[in-house]
């Protein structure tokens, strides 16, 4: 079977790995895929928000399935087109992206199925929403509803932080100004990972991301500066809750809506001590997260994708590797703010170590070069039996490449130490 994957990430990059990996993989296209992908496929460059150019192109190279990495082509309905068009796609629709998309239509759903996440209010005038928040008081946690590419959330622990995030939000940021303002909670953040055919729901694994840019989580947020799988927090219980609590009423409610979620759903959890609780959805994989997913998956990526898409995951089961999987994003300086590009790499040829992948995100070949094209350049990921060793690993690895321009966190996987 020929696939065509959507995207140029590290997450794309880890995806395209895992599935070049299956007996039923005949030719895997990338559109655009990235310098690291070249080995695993044929790099295309196909605008991806011309569906119609898509769907020729899918029919020209006899594509059996599209899978789409990122999250704005699904909140586009690449999929809707893609299957309206008779080609198998994974993601789910647009309808069912707004999970992802829309804050307040996450929200809406918890609120009218009791699905726990924190309480809130949503605001389509600003006036409300300042009164709201001096009535509430701080800590308390303003969201521009819609996608913000994770820079639109600001937990305030004061009063004044929360009224600049509201004007901000109204001077027109986001587009159309309307947010969602939610109560503070307290705990542990883990992301659990689940597939959904929009009946049956396959629980995955889970993961921790390490969102702020420096060292002791301080700084400015970003995409993910590492992150490792398993995650310790989420013990046996505190997973089977988050699937019976939280996950699988989300699944039913959109298929009572008439719109079946198909494809992974990536829950941002809290570990309350009430339990968890639901921060946000996102309905794609994780990006860091996905570089340590797959190096853990024992199973057949493709064939857990295709029963994704053809309602079959009731048949399906899913084995992991016993260890850890721990990914260190180097990153160029200057990240998540204005980077320089075009800074030579070297060092991906060497022997890196047992267990060790790189995954390559910004990057690009310049004169036969590769040079860095982006903020998040590559993923460092290791694998160990233990969190520590998978950590030794992956640092040894970073330390080994030569990436002048780059950094990164030093700390990744501190809270599971
Ligand atoms: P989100 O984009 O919704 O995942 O929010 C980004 C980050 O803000 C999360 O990863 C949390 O660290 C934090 N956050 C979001 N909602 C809350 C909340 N209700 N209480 C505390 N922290 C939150
Ligand atoms: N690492 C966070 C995300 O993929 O949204």
């Amino acid at each position: 079977m020929n696939v065509l994957l959507i995207g140029s990430g590290g997450r794309e990059h880890a995806l395209a790995w895992a599935i070049a990996a299956s007996p039923l993989l005949g030719t895997l296209y990338c559109a655009p895929g990235n310098p690291g992908m070249v080995t695993l496929g044929t790099n295309v460059a196909l605008d991806v928000s011309n569906h119609e150019d898509v769907i020729t192109f899918c029919r020209e190279k006899t594509i059996g399935l599209v899978m789409v990495g990122p999250e704005a082509p699904l909140v586009a309905g690449l999929v809707d087109d893609l299957t309206a068009a008779g080609i198998k796609a994974f993601g789910p629709t647009r309808y069912a992206a707004q999970l992802e998309g829309s804050k307040g239509f996450t929200k809406d759903i918890c609120r009218a199925h009791n699905i726990p996440t924190a309480a809130y209010e949503r605001f389509t005038a600003l006036d409300a929403a300042l009164a709201y928040v001096r009535r509430q008081g701080a800590p308390i946690v303003i969201k521009a509803d819609g996608l913000a590419a994770g820079k639109g959330v600001t937990v305030a622990m004061t009063l004044s932080e929360a009224e600049a995030a509201l004007r901000d939000i109204w001077d027109g940021r986001f587009g159309e100004a309307s947010c969602v303002v939610e109560a503070f909670l307290e705990g542990e953040e883990a992301s659990f990972f689940v597939l959904s055919d929009g009946v049956n729901v396959l629980p995955l694994t889970t993961a921790q991301d390490h969102k702020r840019v420096g060292d002791g989580d301080t700084g400015p947020n970003t995409g993910g500066m590492g992150a490792y799988s398993p995650a310790p927090c989420m013990t046996p219980a505190m997973t089977a809750e988050a699937l019976e609590t939280i996950v699988k009423p989300t699944v039913k409610a959109l298929a009572g809506r008439g719109h079946p979620y198909k494809g992974v759903l990536y829950a941002g959890l809290m570990l309350t001590k009430s339990g968890p609780q639901l921060i946000e959805y996102n309905a794609r994989f994780g990006d860091p997260e996905t570089q340590v997913l797959m190096p853990r998956l024992k199973s057949d990526l493709l064939t857990l994708l295709l029963a994704t898409v053809d309602g079959t995951l009731d048949k399906m089961s899913v084995r992991w590797k016993d260890e850890t999987a721990l990914t260190v994003c180097l990153c160029a300086k200057g990240y998540p703010g204005t980077v320089a590009k075009g800074n030579p790499i070297n060092g991906l040829e060497k022997d890196l170590g047992a267990g060790v992948e790189v995954f390559q995100a910004g990057t690009a070949l310049k004169d036969g070069q590769l040079v860095s094209n982006g903020g998040r350049v590559l993923n460092v990921t290791a694998l160990g039996k233990t969190v520590k060793e998978a950590q030794q690993r992956a640092y040894a690895a970073v330390d080994a490449i030569d990436f002048a321009d780059g950094f990164c966190r030093r700390d990744i996987g501190w809270r599971a130490l």
